[in-house]
């Protein structure tokens, strides 16, 4: 779909008709005038058909202007850390956890090859680390190494029918009546599928209220501590699991692949990793701090996120009552202005080269420049109102996982010419990413 949308806006420019009522948009500007602080637009039905607790609207699915700010007011602070004391511990924790999978199960030697499939493992991580952040417990993913209460199984299979709902609202409107969901919606007593997922949201929720009530200083204890109510958080969770699960597991991958496969670049990144280890610069594990402080290391992240935007649906945005004059062009009320993510990072900005994952571009723009280039780069995570909530918990892992991963062990494809199953559908389901994995030899 990405790629489609991506031609769709080099052929027909910034404001291309895609549907009836529908216009699509790769221009950073009418984006960030969409999703501004005190923009009239609002969110268009696109969003309706995110809500993944049919009965409950989460952050992401409520179409209310007042209640979606209100909510999101309640949360930010959960979110930003502030309220948990032990973000960066505990995604450390995720990271030995990962290490420690590799090495009890996927070292190959000389003589032994046992691939691991990174798509899926990366994927074990987020998991963890936002069951973790969020409950106070990581699910065990990586420990059990396997697919808990069957969540990549259930996401994978209902993503692809949310993104035909969002994009047919007539057949989302149908699915939303009370006597559809009654006879076909899920619920959490159900032994599969997101009704599963939604009892096991319950279970976790339910510890946090009532008598017995655990208090913590997690996602979930800041939630409770806002104010906002248990039957609310369970539809939140349910979310919250979806968004920065999936979203950072495919910013890593994306980015891994290019790294593995770019000899130049890796080496480059090595090198000044093992520079800084040297100088000791950085701790062990690496701290969030000390990786913001690696010129070259927050370049290929920035990179790897350009070239492979994680996430691509079209979070369609609605034009308000009245019609609007975008760059010279009426554009009727009610329409739905979806985001061409993909197609915005091919901005000219980024050089000719836009194709071609090259982290140098970061280090040699000059200082203009690079500041529109990162502003360009940070609509990969939406804007304003309407923009991520967990930026700063994706931003934390990703200075992580791969300083770690690279100071432990070496990667090489096991098929080079076909490195992983791709598929998208807004998310991306990425796997058989083969990878043989070996022990780094140091050089003394
Ligand atoms: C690289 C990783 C990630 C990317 C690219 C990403 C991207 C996005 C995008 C594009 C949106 C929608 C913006 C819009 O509607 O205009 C969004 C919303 C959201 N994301 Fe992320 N996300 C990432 C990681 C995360 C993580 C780790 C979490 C949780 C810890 C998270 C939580 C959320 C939430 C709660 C919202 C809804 C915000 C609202 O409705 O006000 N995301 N994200």
């Amino acid at each position: 779909m990405n790629l489609i949308y991506t031609d769709v806006s080099k052929k027909h420019g910034p404001l291309a008709r895609v549907g009836p009522d529908d216009l699509l948009t790769d221009d950073p500007d009418i984006i960030r005038l969409m999703s501004s602080a005190r923009s009239a637009y609002t969110r268009s039905s696109w969003y309706e058909a995110m809500r993944l607790d049919p009965y409950v609207d989460n952050v992401f699915s409520e179409m209310s202007v007042p209640v979606h700010d209100q909510r999101r007011a309640k949360m930010a602070s959960a979110y930003s850390g502030k309220e948990n004391p032990h973000l960066e511990a505990d995604i450390d924790e995720q990271i030995a956890s990962f290490l420690d999978l590799i090495r009890r199960k996927y070292l190959s030697t000389s003589a032994v090859v046992k691939p691991m499939d990174f798509g899926r493992k990366a994927q074990y991580f987020t998991l963890d680390v936002i069951t973790k952040v969020s409950y106070g417990k990581a699910f065990g993913y990586l420990e059990r190494d396997e697919d808990m209460h069957e969540y990549i199984k259930t996401t994978e299979d209902l993503v692809p029918f949310l993104t035909f709902f969002a994009s047919v609202p007539l057949a989302n409107a149908v699915l939303n009546r009370s006597w559809v969901k009654e006879k076909l919606g899920p619920g959490p007593e159900d032994k599969k599928g997101m009704g599963k997922l939604m009892g096991v949201a319950r279970d976790v929720v339910s510890e946090r209220f009532g008598e017995n009530k655990k208090e913590k200083s997690d996602m979930l204890g800041a939630f409770v501590r806002n104010g906002i109510s248990q039957r609310q958080i369970e539809s939140e969770v349910l979310f919250q699991i979806i968004a920065g699960s999936d979203t950072t597991a495919t910013g890593i991958r994306g980015t891994f692949l290019y790294l593995i496969t770019s000899p130049r670049v890796l080496n480059k990144l090595r090198a000044e990793l093992d520079a800084a280890e040297a100088d000791g610069k950085i701790s062990n594990p690496i701290t969030n701090a000390e990786a913001k402080d690696l010129p070259y290391l927050q370049a290929v992240i920035k990179e790897g996120l350009r070239i492979h935007p994680p996430f691509t649906g079209l979070i369609m945005k609605k034009v308000p009552p009245g019609g609007d004059n975008i760059k010279g062009q009426y554009v009727p009320g009610g329409t739905r202005i979806g985001h061409s993510t993909w197609a915005v990072q091919r901005n000219a900005i980024y050089g000719e080269d836009v194709e071609v994952f090259r982290p140098e571009r970061w280090i040699e723009a000059e200082k203009d420049r690079l500041m529109r280039m990162e502003q360009t780069l940070d609509l990969i995570f939406g804007h304003g109102r309407w923009g991520c909530l967990g930026k700063s918990v994706a931003y934390i892992e990703l200075n992580k996982v791969f300083v770690e991963l690279l100071r432990h062990f070496d990667f090489e494809l096991v098929n080079p010419g076909k490195p992983w199953v791709s598929v998208n559908y807004n998310l991306f389901m990425q796997d058989h990413m083969w990878l043989r994995i070996t022990h780094r030899e140091r050089k003394a």
